[in-house]
């Protein structure tokens, strides 16, 4: 006997079995039509036609006909967990001051860093919650969240502290990113090195306390080279962190080539990725993490070469990189509006971009992101008829229903 049976008018079941999906395989995603999945102690218990379910018994059903059902989405890189906002700084922004300026004249990230440390464990951990139900109310059911806002012990430990109290509360599971190498702090200012052995020295203290599963860095002009990065990542991967990088989002300075020669699970951003970078990509298990919610918002023409690396066999996932400055939005349908529009990647490539590729790109393709039976049950109901509606219509939530785990959520 099922718990929950739901009937759909489509079924979105992608299947990343034991590896994200790659290259041209990305445009092949499995659809039920007038399917069904069935839900049995919180995993997935059964995927098929309805005429296939039609012999099963199950304690509640939910009839979703003339809707879509999927997994729940998974959005890999998040900075969730901050002070304050950044509506001040949209004025620059279009005065024409680059995104870089604005951090080289101490606002920016340095903004953020000083409102978070001016806030406390308690009004972060609120404000986190906020954005995170706003997060599962646009379907989204496992993301990731990275510190990066505090650049001192205390602080970048603080954020920690509070997207793992954020996880062990809240419906959504989240994956920790320690990223205290996000900026130079004033304190270290022309003494990169010693600021990340400062970063470095927190690892022992983070692991033991299992407060991230990865560390990133933000490898950019005026920020750090990517020597610095490969060396810092290293040293990461030596104490037993998976390593993600910020790479080549405004400036191209070579970082997707090392992430994939350091072997990281993502490199993220790309947008100035270089035709050899992409190249490795397609021969790496590196993840490319793209984020075109954030060169939509630092009003940039040109966009990550997506159907470049698609083609040279690269996975793509997607991802919001909901933060203050760069990115304020926690909704990752718009996201994938943008994928369509200015990556152009089909309706397929974008649904196996925000469920499998972006679950094996934070660690979790076993559990999550794969209608497949054994997985966590959770999954979004969708108030659209065909599954290329979600990219084609913009500015809405299209979630009639979210399930984690098997519950209810939203
Ligand atoms: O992914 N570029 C670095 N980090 C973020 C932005 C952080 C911020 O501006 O607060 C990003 O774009
Ligand atoms: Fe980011």
């Amino acid at each position: 006997m099922l718990d929950t049976l739901i009937f759909a008018s489509q079924v979105v079941a992608p299947n990343g079995e034991n590896r994200s999906i790659r290259g041209i395989e990305m445009n092949e995603l499995k659809v039920i039509d007038d399917g069904a999945v069935g839900i049995k102690d919180g995993k997935i218990a059964f995927v098929g036609t309805r005429e296939e379910a039609s012999q099963l018994q199950a304690k509640e059903t939910i009839d979703g006909t003339g809707k879509i059902l999927s997994p729940g989405l998974v959005d890999p890189h998040t900075h969730l967990v901050f002070g304050g906002s950044r509506e001040h700084e949209l004025a620059l922004k279009q005065q024409g001051v680059p995104y870089l300026e604005i951090l080289a004249q101490g606002g920016g990230i340095h903004s953020t860093v000083k409102a978070t440390h001016e806030t406390s464990e308690e009004a972060l951990y609120e404000k986190g919650l906020f954005h995170l139900n706003r997060c599962l109310t646009y379907g989204v059911t496992t993301m990731e969240a990275k510190s990066g806002y505090g650049l001192d012990k205390e602080t970048e430990m603080k954020q920690l502290r509070v997207a793992k109290k954020l996880n062990e509360n809240h419906p959504i599971d989240l994956v920790s990113t320690f990223l205290g190498a996000h900026a130079i702090p004033e304190k270290y200012k022309g003494r990169p090195d010693a600021f990340l052995e400062e970063m470095l020295s927190m690892l022992k203290e983070i692991s033991k306390e299992g407060l991230a599963e990865f560390v990133d860095i933000f490898c950019e002009t005026g920020v750090f080279s990517v020597e610095q990065s490969r060396i810092f990542l290293q040293k990461a991967k030596t104490a037993g962190f998976g390593v993600k990088i910020h790479a080549d989002e405004i400036d191209p300075l070579g970082g997707t080539e090392m992430a994939c020669e350091i072997g990281a699970i993502s490199a993220d951003h790309l947008v100035g990725a270089s035709m050899e970078g992409v190249r490795m990509l397609g021969e790496s298990d590196t993840i490319a993490v793209l984020l075109p919610g954030t060169t939509f918002y630092l009003g940039k023409d040109h966009f990550a070469p997506a159907r470049e690396m698609i083609t040279s066999g690269a996975a793509v996932a997607l991802s919001t990189d909901f933060n203050p400055g760069s990115s304020p939005t926690e909704n990752l349908q718009f996201i994938m509006n943008l994928a369509a529009l200015k990556l152009k990647m089909s309706p397929e490539e974008i649904w196996n971009a925000v469920t499998v590729n972006a679950a094996y790109a934070i660690g979790r393709g076993d559990v999550a992101g794969s209608l497949l039976e054994g997985r966590n049950a959770d999954l979004v109901l969708w108030d659209v008829p065909n599954y290329k509606y979600v990219p084609y219509h913009y500015g809405v939530n299209h979630v009639n229903k979210v399930w984690k785990n098997g519950k209810v959520v939203a």
